[in-house]
């Protein structure tokens, strides 16, 4: 969908030109586009102030049908973000007005203090992400998707970053592949349909994927997930999927959190706290999504991804509170809660991989805590993990993507709160405060000496409302930062 032109706009035939502008300086080089944004500011119609807009029909001395042009507000304010916006509201609007292609004209090099690839990078992304609709289970699709988006640069740019679009074109894949898996209902996405839609996915990008059905998983010992897994008739899956980088060393494991619906178990959430909880794979959609875009950027690095993938539910045969496991590590663990499910899924897979792969770096994602969202909000997750630099690898990258991160405290002498009196662990912590904390310190029980961090999702995975880029529902958060962690660990 995405592509780079280069075209005279005297001569070039287009039917829908975007012309992002800001209100303090002239950031087009072009003179046909700067005589347009003279004359819309002198008539005071438009002076470039954020979120502005004015169409412009086929103006005089151009070959374009429509020229709309988007206010960016002061140019030294305009960063990745407002211009992954500007695309992102611009593509929304050629969607609505029915259109099959649109170009996009780039502010030229150095007239907005940002790296110019970054800048291109965010427009490429806005554009590619704005496109993405959820319409599966609408009777009458009321829009279509643009077929084709242009971002206008000079000759020499589209030449210099010419594998930009299709890497771009990748990534944004993942994060709309991750949205639609976040966003189906859970009655589509069962653990054996969700296992399979990853397993057809993975294996198409050429992936060493397979799924483990519950005999093996009962014989290789995961008692967590299986406890997890009991009050269902849909019987819990786990995923692994590879990529293998030729001549790599290093291999970084990722695990996701694949729970399918949360209704809490025998300790059944409330009944308006359920509503969105078919959104507790996030971390599992993440991270295969992730795993699907790797294929296609080949980073010099193996990596192996861990799903499991489980219903929480309660019947007769629920796991109870009260009820003590036996973990894949061997660790014996109280049930003190059938609502804290997640850990017990990520602890099974967590040590799995590390038994099995032996990776230099463990990284899991997970729509873990409630308290995450009351610490951090709706858009920021949390990252937990006693290693300085893949903390600040984790948060550069959520900077760059805008899928923000902030490091939470791992205190050791919080780990007090989770002990058993009658097992080695408990799930579920002494006291209600610092649930994310808690929680996070669980897991760190089931790493041994593998560099490891724990992003909580719990908030950004999943977005009532819609924003510039995204449609309401699952957000793909993780997978374009992930994408750009891996080349840097
Ligand atoms: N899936 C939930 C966490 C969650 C809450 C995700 C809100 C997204 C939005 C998780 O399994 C859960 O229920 N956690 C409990 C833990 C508690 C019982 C210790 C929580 O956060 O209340
Ligand atoms: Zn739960
Ligand atoms: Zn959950």
């Amino acid at each position: 969908m995405l592509a780079f032109a280069s075209v005279d706009l005297k001569e070039g035939m287009i039917e829908t030109l975007i012309v992002p502008v800001c209100s303090d300086k002239a950031i087009h080089t072009d003179r046909t586009i700067a005589a347009i944004v003279k004359k819309a500011k002198k008539f005071k119609e438009f002076c470039g102030e954020k979120d502005e807009e004015v169409v412009f029909y086929k103006p005089i001395g151009t070959a374009v049908n429509r020229v709309i042009l988007l206010g960016l507000g002061k140019s030294d304010a305009v960063d990745p973000e407002t211009l992954r916006a500007m695309a992102g509201k611009a593509v929304k609007k050629c969607i609505r007005m029915k259109l099959d292609v649109v170009h996009l004209m780039a502010p030229a090099e150095q007239k907005i203090q940002l790296d110019y690839p970054l800048m291109i990078e965010a427009l490429m992304e806005g554009l590619s992400l704005g496109n993405h609709l959820f319409d599966k289970y609408l009777q009458e699709k009321k829009h279509k998707p643009l077929k084709k988006a242009y971002l206008l640069v000079e000759a020499d740019a589209a030449k210099k970053y010419g594998r930009l679009p299709s890497r771009i074109e990748a990534i944004c894949a993942g994060t709309a592949l991750a949205r639609d898996w976040v966003s189906m209902p859970p009655n589509d996405k069962r653990p054996d349909q969700f296992a399979n839609l990853i397993l057809a996915k993975a294996r198409k990008a050429k992936l060493t994927a397979r799924i483990m059905q519950e005999k093996e998983m009962r014989q290789e010992g995961f008692g967590a997930l299986l406890a997890v897994g009991a009050g269902s008739q849909n019987r819990p899956r786990m995923v692994v999927l590879e990529y293998k980088s030729k001549g790599a060393v290093k291999t970084v494991a990722l695990v996701g959190k694949g729970v399918t619906f949360d209704s809490g178990g025998i300790n059944l959430k409330p009944s308006t706290s359920m509503d969105d909880m078919k959104m507790d794979m996030s971390g599992a959609a993440a991270v295969a999504a992730a795993l699907i875009a790797m294929a296609t950027l080949k980073p010099k690095v193996h990596v192996v991804a861990a799903m499991p993938i489980v219903e929480n539910m309660p019947s007769g045969s629920a796991s109870r509170p009260g009820d003590i496991i036996k973990s894949y590590s061997g660790k014996s663990i109280e049930i003190g809660n059938t609502d804290a499910e997640g850990r017990l899924i990520l602890a099974d897979a967590m040590a799995f991989v590390s038994r099995k792969y032996k990776p230099q770096i463990l990284i899991d994602l997970a729509t873990l805590t409630g308290a995450c969202v009351v610490a951090l909000g709706e858009k920021i997750a949390g990252v937990f993990t006693d290693d300085d630099d893949l903390a600040e690898a984790i948060v550069t990258s959520g900077k760059k993507t805008h899928e923000r991160c902030w490091r939470m405290p791992l205190p050791p002498d919080y780990k007090e709160q989770l002990k058993s009196d009658f097992a080695d662990i408990s799930n579920m912590g002494s006291t209600r405060w610092g649930g994310a904390i808690t929680a996070a310190l669980f897991l760190s029980e089931f790493v041994k000496d593998t560099r490891w961090a724990h992003i909580d999702i719990a908030g950004p995975a999943y977005a009532k409302k819609g924003n510039a880029y995204c449609p309401a529902g699952g957000t793909g958060f993780g997978v374009r930062l992930l994408c750009d962690l891996i080349n840097k660990l």
